[in-house]
C-alpha cells in the first residue's frame, strides 16, 4: 500500500488515501473517484486544467519521470519552467507540478495540494 495526501483549500482537513501497490491508477482518478471539485478537460494529457502540486513525502523518494507530452503540457501551462525541465533530467528533480491524468500512483506517498 502508498498513501496519497490531498490537501486542497476547500477540504478542511487532509484526506489520505491509501492506494495498493501496482493498482496503476493515475491521480485523477482518484480525484473523481473522491469527488473532488475540479474541473478536468481532456483525461489525456493535452489541456493542462487538471495540473496538481505532487511532493514526495520521503526525502529519499525517487519519483516517476515526466513523459515528453507531459513535460510539453506542463511547459505549454506555464506550471514547469525551462530551468526546471532541465534539472529535472541532469538532477533527477522531480517537477513541483505534475498532470493528474498522467500521473500514475507509484510506489511512494505523495502529498497532492492544488
Ligand atoms: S485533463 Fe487535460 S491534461 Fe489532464
Amino acid at each position: 500500500m502508498v498513501t496519497v495526501t490531498f490537501l486542497t483549500p476547500p477540504m478542511k482537513e487532509k484526506l489520505v488515501v491509501e492506494v495498493p501497490a501496482n493498482a496503476r491508477v493515475t491521480l485523477l482518478n482518484l480525484m473523481k473517484r473522491y469527488n473532488f471539485p475540479r474541473q478536468c478537460v481532456c483525461g489525456e494529457g493535452k489541456c493542462g486544467s487538471c495540473a496538481v502540486k505532487v511532493a514526495p513525502l520521503r526525502t529519499s523518494a525517487r519519483m516517476v519521470s515526466l513523459s515528453d507530452m507531459e513535460r510539453r503540457e506542463l511547459l505549454h501551462a506555464g506550471k514547469l519552467s525551462l530551468e526546471e525541465s532541465k534539472s529535472q533530467d541532469l538532477k533527477d528533480i522531480p517537477p513541483r507540478w505534475r498532470l493528474a491524468c498522467q500521473y500514475v500512483v507509484a510506489d511512494e506517498p505523495v502529498l497532492v495540494a492544488f
